[in-house]
């Protein structure tokens, strides 16, 4: 079998059309939504995201707004600069990239930005509505992960689902949408035994362990769907947490790395940005 190739690279690009064609149905009203995007100190991978996030902010006709604060801010300061912008009309979302400096406290960082403005869904109130199956900010990866599958497979009501990794802003978040939509979900982690066992179960798959290659073609159930979060730099280049070219012998459909959920991330980025922007309009 070969599998379909879940094209992430085109719905993204076909998201950001219909995100930009709102955008200008807004302007006609008067209103140009506006994404801050706080990024401190210089980690060279958070500046390439943080670029490519401003670029594309302006490509749909929204703001972008970039706060590039040095290595040694203060908590203080970026406290103060948090609370400007909850209180700027102009700024529909909020973005503080991760990691930050070790010196920093991230979660209070996240949570000192109005959950109203956190496009990332990472505010403890918007974990916990979206954990208690009420209206959130959802976080940009699983979102998108989300909309891929759902394009792939309709309904995924009473699927298997297996999410291998449990960080907070993929693998617990995705857990949580796809039980949303009624799929029976197992999360699993470093810790967790029989694994190539447990994944051949999958009728979908997400991978987000940040480990090149991890998932092997023979724990991949025949026609599952599996959607490859990971983004691991080898010297082979960009690879994913799956085997692609084994796997892809096994799935029925599977995203690519690159061209599968990483253009989706910052897709979904502007969307919540959008809808942040309606709903104070
Ligand atoms: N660093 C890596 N991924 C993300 C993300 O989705 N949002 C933020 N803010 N930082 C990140």
């Amino acid at each position: 079998m070969t599998a379909t190739l879940i094209d992430g690279k085109a719905f993204a690009a076909e998201l950001r059309q219909r995100i930009a064609d709102e955008v200008t149905r807004l302007k006609d009203r008067g209103i140009t939504p506006g994404l801050a995007v706080v990024l401190v100190g210089e980690d060279p991978a958070s500046q390439v995201y943080v670029r490519s996030k401003g670029k594309q902010t302006v490509q749909v006709g929204m703001n972008s707004y970039e706060h590039k604060l040095p290595a040694e801010t203060s908590q203080e300061e970026l406290l103060t600069l948090i609370e400007r912008l909850n209180s700027d009309p102009a700024v529909n979302g909020i973005l503080v990239q991760l990691p930050l400096p070790a010196h920093l406290d991230e979660a209070a960082v996240i949570n000192a930005i109005d959950p109203a403005k956190d496009v990332d869904g990472f505010h403890i109130l918007n974990v916990g509505l979206l954990a208690t199956g009420q209206k959130a900010m959802v976080p940009c990866t699983p979102l998108g992960c989300l909309m891929l599958l759902r394009d792939q497979l309709g309904e995924l009501s009473g699927k298997r689902a297996v999410v291998l990794g449990r960080s907070n802003i993929v693998g617990k978040p995705m857990a949580q949408l796809l039980l949303r939509d009624s799929a029976t979900v197992t999360i699993a982690h470093s810790r967790t035994t029989d694994l190539p066992e447990l994944c051949r179960q999958a009728d979908i798959l997400v991978a987000a362990v940040g480990r090149p290659h991890f998932v092997q073609a023979d724990w991949i159930k025949p026609g599952a769907t599996v959607i490859d979060v990971g983004i691991n730099r080898t010297e082979t280049g960009l690879v994913g947490d799956v085997d692609f070219a084994a796997a892809s012998q096994v799935a029925g459909a599977i995203t690519p790395v690159p061209g599968g959920v990483g253009p989706m991330t910052i897709a979904c980025l502007l969307a919540n940005t959008l809808t942040a922007t309606a709903r104070v309009n």
